[in-house]
């Protein structure tokens, strides 16, 4: 199994939140952590409750933690690999230069590796409604600094704010670096800001793009140029995107011929795992965990040698 959207910070379980809270000097209400998802409602008090729950990670430690904490626990239910996003500058603003949180990313990954057999990449991250000029400083970051793990760039946050051309340079100069990249598009808004996503900011993949199945003409375009969508189904059925997984079209991308892999996105907020979506996707599709798992392999960032190595991983008889 492969989990291909997952936001880094979004992965916390109660326990570490509480843990880093503790060690950091810092308060989360208890009825936040006691409540299903952490009590977001929508999703503008989804993306202020991801914040406040979040900045309990301070320092590198904190990420390596939690990095290892994911990677372990996915590998436990049969993940091989995982693709994080991170926004550089977040952690920045309490002390930790970018090259310090690839260096913890990276001390997560080895361990993890070495004892559970999992590997993890990294996606540096903008986020959408702090503007293009956050963007590009995010963008200048991650090409600066970058180290092996790093192998993407991408947009998160609201997509309802700024036009998507507005962070054109950022992806531009991510690019131009070998980066490749993805943003969240085709979630809130529809199937048109697929296509504008793609071509304004030279996409390999798009983050959700579900909304595509409202224009036959963009899954003809997603089908066509071999563009992954990454889906994340809890996600989108706890933000109410679609009423049950019977309603969800990700059986529909899939007949059109688009190329679905799957994530987890804010797994404890969605109250997910990789191995849930998986299900989900096997049920909704009628395809086996380990058809899912060939298309996402050929859809992931990274390199041709791992790719050969995950493939070895996955026969065909097995589920994921
Ligand atoms: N969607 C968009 N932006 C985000 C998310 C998400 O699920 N999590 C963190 N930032
Ligand atoms: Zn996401």
């Amino acid at each position: 199994m492969l989990d291909l959207h997952v936001h880094l910070r979004g992965t916390m379980l109660p326990r570490k939140i509480e843990e880093l809270a503790d060690r950091n000097g810092l308060a989360v209400p208890t009825d936040t952590l006691q409540a299903r998802g952490y009590g977001w409602r929508d999703f503008t008090s989804f993306l202020e409750t991801y914040d406040r729950v979040t900045s309990v990670i301070v320092t590198a430690r904190d990420l390596e933690e939690v990095t290892y904490d994911y990677l372990r626990f996915s590998a436990s239910i049969g993940a091989t690999y995982v693709e994080v996003m991170l926004s550089p500058p977040d952690l920045m603003r309490t002390g930790v230069p970018f090259e310090d949180q690839l260096s913890a990313i990276s001390a997560a990954r080895d361990q993890a590796f070495e004892l559970h057999g999992i590997d993890c990449r990294m996606i540096a991250t903008a986020v959408r409604h702090l503007g293009p000029d956050a963007a590009l400083n995010a963008a200048r970051i991650a090409v600066a600094r970058r180290n092996e793990i790093l192998v993407g760039f991408g947009l998160t946050g609201d997509e309802r704010r700024f036009a998507v051309g507005e962070f054109r340079e950022a992806f531009r100069i991510a690019r131009s670096e070998g980066l490749l990249a993805t943003a969240h598009a085709g979630e809130h808004l529809g199937a048109e800001t697929v296509v504008e996503a793609i071509e304004k900011l030279g996409l390999s993949r798009v983050g959700h793009g579900v909304r595509a199945a409202e224009s036959e003409a963009v899954l003809r375009q997603l089908a066509d140029n071999r563009i992954p969508l990454e889906v994340c189904l809890s996600s989108n059925l706890a933000l109410g995107l679609y009423h049950s997984l019977a309603d969800h079209p990700i059986r529909k991308l899939r007949e059109a011929g688009c190329l679905i892999t799957l994530g987890t996105d804010d797994p404890p907020f969605f109250e997910t795992d990789v191995a849930g979506e998986y299900s989900k996707a096997m049920e909704a599709l009628r395809e086996t965990g380990s058809a899912i798992t060939y298309d996402a392999i050929g859809a992931a960032f990274c390199d041709d040698a791992t790719k050969a190595r995950l493939r070895s991983m996955h026969s065909p008889n097995t589920s994921g």
